[in-house]
């Protein structure tokens, strides 16, 4: 056993399923860096919609402008910047974005721009001193890091999610944007292959985090 593995975790699941909740703890509990893959789509889509670029004009303008993605480390939350602007979270979790993100993120152009940007991310995590990262998304144990170290597809029944963003405050259409995650070409949201599946809706915050925890001191 090497007990100072670095750790790569994959969570996925769909919206409203628990992911930032549970990612955020396991990294204050364990010295891992947080990477909220949802802010990158939201951010891509929040930059293009601020120049008036619609999801099918993003790749014209790819043809012919270069953006440049680098991140910015606060407390255990690695950020996402585009030409060096961070979008606060104010810009990205809206009621137009959570409409919106959906379009942009199925275009296969976007996400291979992305993939590259977030297989580096490990490494940026680890020269900071981080004990190892947890990447939440949809794609994550699926494409990005097929062969993390842990994998879990977090779910939760539809009204038990649809609750959860009530009481965020947040307006969101949760069913139209998971459909159109479940069923777009490139990286559809699915459990991935080797992933533990967890039911938030049937355990506390405190349980999943045990179950996950279990499974984290096992492999150290
Ligand atoms: O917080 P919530 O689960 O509602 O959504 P999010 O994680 O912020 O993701 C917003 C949107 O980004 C999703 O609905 C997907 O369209 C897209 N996304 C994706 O395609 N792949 C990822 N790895 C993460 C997010």
């Amino acid at each position: 056993m090497d007990h100072n593995k670095y750790i790569i975790l994959a969570i996925d699941g769909a919206a409203g399923s628990g992911k930032s909740t549970t990612s955020k703890l396991l990294c204050e509990k364990f010295n891992y860096i947080h990477v909220d893959t949802g802010l990158h789509y939201r951010s891509l889509c929040c930059f293009f919609k601020n120049n008036y670029i619609s999801a099918d004009g993003v790749n014209d303008y790819l043809s012919f402008n270069s953006i440049s993605l680098s991140s910015a480390i606060e407390g255990s939350n690695l950020f996402f910047l585009i030409n060096g602007i961070r979008f606060s979270l104010n810009d990205l979790r809206n009621e137009e974005i959570n409409k919106e993100v959906s379009y942009y993120a199925r275009l296969p152009r976007l996400r291979s721009l992305l993939l590259s940007y977030q297989r580096n991310l490990p490494t940026v995590g680890k020269s900071k001193g981080f004990s190892g990262i947890v990447v939440d998304g949809r794609d994550i144990g699926s494409v990005v890091f097929p062969n993390a170290d842990l994998k879990f597809f977090l779910h939760a029944d539809l009204h038990i999610r649809q609750k959860r963003r009530i009481v965020d405050g947040e307006r969101d259409s949760i069913s139209g944007r998971d459909k159109l995650d479940r069923n777009r070409k490139v990286a559809p949201l699915s459990c991935p292959v080797g992933a533990t599946s967890i039911d938030t809706g049937s355990l506390s915050v405190e349980e999943v985090i045990d179950l996950i925890s279990n499974e984290i001191l096992s492999i150290k």
